[in-house]
């Protein structure tokens, strides 16, 4: 790992600071983006801490021309990337008995969706050019169902697992790797509103990045995680009839709204 080139979106916080600091301590040289200029220094001054470095962009990634403009300060400083760790995400949780708003759907389709599609179409020409590289998207074991009151959160990971496949089948021989990562529930901003009792198997940001981390460097097509909680939503609740699966998704929401 000593030297390997890696962008990480999203590394203000939870997984993709995590990421950022394990990868650093492997010698990674680093390249991280976020909005929040304040808490992207204060992860790169933690990169530093612990023996790396990391260029630090700010920016925001449903902007097709700042992320050009971020791909071309990498090519500057660092000649290119070995790795594109796709993370930058947000969700958006509510009943669509409740609320169901396109601009709700636009805005996480932005940045679930459009984030990792513009920065893929700024590295893959060079990675394709140079034989080699690796393109990490993180979509989440809420892509694999619809899940209740996630309608907007659920299909973009949907998209995003569609959108990673289809790339990774079109980019087969050419040098070019893509892994799909999946996490259930992890510790971090994105979940803090969210009830303990309703995100079953929730890990640490260290655990997930652990994990992330040595799916990318086996290659791996598809990383999920945590075990067995990933494994029974992508093998038993993915592969349930529609009947079966309405009735347990609905029983277990009507269960939830009625503790709240
Ligand atoms: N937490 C979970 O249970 C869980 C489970 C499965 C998958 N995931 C996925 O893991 C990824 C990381 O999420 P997290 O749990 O670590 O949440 P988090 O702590 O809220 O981190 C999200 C990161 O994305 C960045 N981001 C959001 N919108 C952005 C935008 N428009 N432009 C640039 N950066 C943006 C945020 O930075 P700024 O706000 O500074 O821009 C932040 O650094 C997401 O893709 C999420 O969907 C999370």
């Amino acid at each position: 790992m000593p030297g390997r080139r890696v962008l990480i979106t999203g590394a203000t916080s939870g997984l993709g600071r995590e990421l950022a600091l394990q990868l650093a301590r492997e010698g990674c040289r680093l390249a991280l983006t976020g909005r929040r200029e304040e808490r992207l220094k204060e992860t790169a001054r933690a990169v530093s801490s612990a023996g790396g470095a990391a260029l630090a962009l700010a920016g925001d990634v449903r902007d097709p021309a700042c992320v050009q403009r971020h791909y071309a300060a990498i090519k500057k400083e660092l000649g290119g990337l070995d790795w594109a760790i796709l993370n930058a995400g947000i969700s958006k949780s509510s009943s669509a008995r409740d609320r169901f708003s396109s601009e709700d759907f636009r805005r996480v389709y932005e940045t679930n969706v459009f984030g990792p599609v513009y920065w893929i179409e700024a590295v893959l020409p060079d990675m394709l050019a140079a034989r080699s590289g690796v393109i990490a998207g993180i979509a989440s074991v809420a892509g694999f169902r619809g899940l209740p009151r996630s309608g907007a959160y659920s299909s973009s990971k949907a998209a995003l697992i569609a959108t990673l496949e289809s790339l990774r089948v079109d980019l087969r021989g050419s040098g070019v790797e893509v892994v799909i990562v999946c996490p259930g529930f992890i510790r971090t901003e994105l979940t803090e509103k969210w009830k303990p009792e309703d995100m079953p198997f929730l890990i640490e940001p260290e655990a997930a990045a652990r994990k992330a981390i040595a799916g990318i460097k086996a290659r791996r097509r598809i990383v999920h995680f945590p075990w067995p909680f990933s494994a029974a939503v992508k093998y038993v609740v993915r592969n349930m009839p529609g009947f079966l699966y309405d009735r347990v998704a609905s029983r277990a929401t009507r269960r939830r709204l009625k503790q709240s």
